[in-house]
């Protein structure tokens, strides 16, 4: 059901590789929910094609873009700008990738040309945007700007390796950029911290069957799932929230304000 939450919002949402894609699942809802956009991925995602069956069926056009490739990135504002026919009102920022964690080197054994180059897909990304939009003053005012993290930047989850150093200082953008975002333009910037989700990205983590497992178990409500994830993300793309900014947003269930859950407990208790 619609209820025209982004009626008259023009966005350019990053990152949707297949349908399990957080990016794919909220292009679904924004359309649904009368936004125009342009959908945006790295030139070797477009190779796999899926894409343009997401812009049909959402009527939008694709611009590739690598999101650590200053130009590349200009020329997807400028041309945001013209196809949509006017600024842009939200941005979702959901791209993440650790060559150290696809080759499987341990996080005491990086290679330093992987992190790096992970640091700039996964964190940098977002400044190299954000400084883009903010340069080219290409964001309406009470715009917002979305994108998409993980527990893991505050706690220890061992397998989510380099990502969760890339995670902490993606949520330091937000914060950062939020600051000047808001004094200058009045835009937000936010990050949404989700539950372990079944997308490429999401399987590519070691032992990815056991903790989203046991975070189902520990949160009261389940884990938020790439739908759920998509409707919250819509939510903070509509006018409902102008005043939410500078915020990391915990979307998991509950899991983050839990100790330890009975179900979770059951599986340690010894029979009387
Ligand atoms: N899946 C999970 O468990 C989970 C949990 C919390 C947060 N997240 C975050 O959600 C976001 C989206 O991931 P997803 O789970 O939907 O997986 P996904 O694999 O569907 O999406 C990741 C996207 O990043 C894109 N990308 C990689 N390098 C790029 C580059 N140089 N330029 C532009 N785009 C590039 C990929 O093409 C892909 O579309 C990521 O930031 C991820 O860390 C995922």
């Amino acid at each position: 059901m619609s209820h025209n939450l982004l009626k008259g919002k023009r966005g350019i949402i990053f990152g949707a590789l297949d349908e399990n894609s957080i990016a794919w699942k909220t292009a679904v809802k924004a359309h649904e929910e009368g936004a125009v956009f342009v959908l945006s991925n790295a030139p070797i995602a477009m190779r796999m094609g899926q894409i343009n069956e997401l812009a049909e069926k959402t009527g939008s056009q694709i611009i590739p873009a690598d999101a650590t490739n200053i130009e590349d990135l200009e020329n997807l504002v400028d041309q945001a700008v013209e196809i949509l026919g006017g600024k842009i009102d939200f941005v979702l920022h959901s791209i993440g990738m650790s060559i150290n964690v696809r080759k499987g080197r341990h996080y005491t054994d990086q290679n330093y040309d992987f992190t790096q180059k992970g640091w700039d897909v996964s964190a940098l990304s977002f400044h190299k945007v954000c400084q883009t939009l903010y340069k080219k003053d290409a964001m309406n005012q009470w715009g917002s700007i979305v994108a998409l993290t993980y527990m893991a930047a505050q706690r220890v989850f061992p397998d989510y390796n380099d990502m969760a150093d890339n995670k902490a200082y993606l949520e330091s953008i937000a914060r950062s950029f939020g600051y000047y975002f808001g004094k200058d333009k009045n835009v937000r910037v936010n990050t949404i911290s989700q539950s372990p989700t079944p997308t490429t990205a999401g399987k590519g983590v070691k032992g990815f069957d056991g903790f989203i497992a046991y975070a189902e178990k520990m949160s009261p409500l389940g884990n938020a799932s790439a739908q759920d994830c998509a409707n919250y993300t819509v939510s903070l793309f509509s006018d409902f929230t102008r005043k939410v900014t500078m915020q990391n947003l915990y979307h998991d269930g509950g899991f983050t304000s839990t100790g330890v859950s009975n179900d979770v407990m059951e599986k340690f208790m010894k029979e009387d």
